[in-house]
């Protein structure tokens, strides 16, 4: 079979994967290193994660992703700093001060970020701040610290490793719309006063059928902007049971996403949301829907595989 990672270093990108720590043994880890050239811990590093309780820290899952992926030779995305889901309660329900709550997130990302300072090839730094009409999502960040926060971030983020590409990332900014030119106009401002932002994620939590037409000139207006750019969680998701149709239909949408990634040379990779079925988020999040990824339960890749391999 074709090999993802060697097939996307010729043309100068990365093909990645979201893993799960735990699942790193046997025919999972063997197909996560021999064919993605990037990991994404699926969980590991999010704050709930790594700090559930103030000044509790847990490190084990977030460690064992970096170093699998260092003994495999294979890029890290580190996955996220400022977030207003899987947050711990300490922090969601805290009755913060503004000065408060920036003196914790500082702290955060100081102590997440430094501790895998110059390991990390890209962090995800905030994700998911907009609501679909592109206003502001109110999360404990913009309900208490206002606009400013997501700046702030980038800065810490810079301060804590200076070689880590720094990222924001969103769903539902694939194609030209409300919530993707809210992104848009963020990140020009974002540059405009010196903030360090180097790259944009475009999260593709897609659904069979319906990869937006204008994805590839929305990676183009952000390269323009002089921002990187990725697809950073893409899954092509289906009404289950799956057929031999809609899995045909998913090879093309798989095929065409990473034909836009290669179509614009400021698109850094692609990652995957998982690589197997047996390691996808979707059934849990979307009733009825499944078989999103590239490869079957069994790790047998699937017409998607095959739609990546011909694209690259
Ligand atoms: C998902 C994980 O895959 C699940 O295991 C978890 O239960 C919920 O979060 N957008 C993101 C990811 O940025 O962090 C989410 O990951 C999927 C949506």
């Amino acid at each position: 079979e074709p090999v993802l990672r060697d097939l996307a270093a010729a043309h100068g990108i990365y093909y990645g994967t979201a893993v799960t720590a735990s699942k790193l043994n046997g025919t999972y880890a063997t197909v996560a290193a021999q064919q993605f050239d990037s990991l994404t811990p699926g969980n590991e590093m999010k704050w709930g994660s790594v700090e559930p309780v103030r000044g509790d820290f847990r490190w084990s899952g977030a460690d064992a992703v970096v170093d699998f992926a260092e003994a495999h030779g294979q890029k890290v995305r580190g996955h996220t700093l400022v977030w207003h889901s899987q947050l711990p309660s300490w922090v969601e329900n805290g009755s913060w001060t503004a000065d408060g709550l920036r003196a914790v997130v500082a702290d955060h990302i100081a102590t997440e970020a430094g501790r895998y300072k110059g390991r990390i090839d890209h962090w995800d730094v905030v994700n998911e701040p907009f609501n679909e009409d592109g206003t502001r999502r109110q999360s404990v960040f913009q309900r208490v610290l206002g606009d400013g926060y997501v700046a702030e971030a980038f800065r810490a983020a810079r301060a804590a490793d200076p070689a880590a590409k720094l990222y924001l990332n969103d769903y539902n900014v694939e194609g030209i719309n409300a919530k993707s030119d809210a992104m848009y106009n963020l990140v020009r401002s974002l540059k405009a006063q010196g903030v360090p932002i180097d790259g944009v994620g475009l999260q593709a939590h897609l659904i069979v059928g319906q990869v937006p037409s204008t994805l590839r000139a929305n990676i183009q207006r952000f390269a323009d902007l002089g921002v990187d750019v990725a697809v950073t969680e893409l899954d092509i998701r289906m009404t289950l049971p799956a057929t031999d149709a809609k899995l045909a239909q998913q090879k093309a949408d798989y095929k065409a996403v990473t034909q836009a990634c290669l179509a614009v040379a400021r698109c850094a990779g692609v990652t995957v949301w998982g690589f197997t079925d047996s390691d996808s988020w979707i059934p849990d999040f979307f009733e009825g829907q499944g078989a999103a990824t590239p490869y079957d339960e069994n790790y047998r890749p699937k017409p998607a595989y095959y739609g990546i391999a011909e694209a690259l």
